[in-house]
């Protein structure tokens, strides 16, 4: 995954609600990377909205064919040695499951985050906007958002510091077998674990069959 290295790349996608917190930590694990010297390309919904997505709508059917288009591009990246790091709200199982499928190495983030607490943010003023009928079709208020059962990693941006998440994620990438052990992050990492935490991480990547 460095530069010189022909290892292989993965995707790490972020779903949750807007405001959940995926863009900033798709963000700080970009930069992360970077700084290491890995190739990493970050796909934001936001962004993707404004060239490969533009004149998408937020039906069904156009967020699934969004996160699709996402998805085939992470695709890509990966097989490629890249890691391909996806921020979208990705709503629905089904076309999350796709994605899965669809990509070799695919570790899926769930930015979670208590509604409430998204609108208490509302960092774009769009909640407020959404709640009073302005925005129809608005992911929370009047959308669905199907939560992932199946998440290698579980983020809770209102019980967790952002450091924290961060930490989290590098740690179970290092499990996954995705990242060397040892670089500078693992002394932060264990400071952040608690026993039981690294026991249900422990647990989850049992479950999916990963160690
Ligand atoms: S997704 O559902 O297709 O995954 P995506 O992540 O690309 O959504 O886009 C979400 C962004 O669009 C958010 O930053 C949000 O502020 C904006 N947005 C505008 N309208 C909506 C809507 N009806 N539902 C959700 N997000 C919306």
């Amino acid at each position: 995954m460095k530069k010189d290295d022909a290892s292989k790349g993965f995707t790490l996608w972020f779903t949750g609600l807007s405001g959940a917190g995926k863009t900033t930590l798709a963000q700080k694990i970009e930069q992360i990377f970077q700084d290491q010297g890995y190739k990493v390309e970050l796909l934001d919904g936001d962004v993707i909205r404004t060239n490969l997505s533009k004149g998408l709508g937020f039906s069904k059917e156009d967020r699934d064919t969004n996160i699709k288009r996402i998805g085939f591009v992470c695709r890509l990246l990966t097989r490629n040695g890249v890691i391909a790091i996806a921020s979208a709200i990705s709503p629905y199982k089904e076309v999350r499951e796709y994605n899965r499928n669809l990509i070799d190495d695919y570790v899926e983030v769930f930015v979670k985050c208590p509604l409430d607490t998204c609108i208490e943010r509302d960092k774009k003023g769009i909640y407020k906007k959404a709640l009073a009928g302005e925005i129809k079709n608005y992911t929370g208020v009047s959308d669905p958002y199907e939560e992932p059962v199946n998440s290698e990693i579980v983020i809770e941006t209102d019980k967790e510091t952002i450091d924290e998440g961060v930490a989290k994620i590098l740690s179970a990438l290092r499990h996954l077998g995705y990242l060397q052990e040892g670089n500078e992050q693992q002394a932060t990492e264990d400071e952040v674990y608690t026993e039981e935490e690294e026991e249900k991480i422990k647990q989850r990547l049992q479950d999916l069959g990963y160690i």
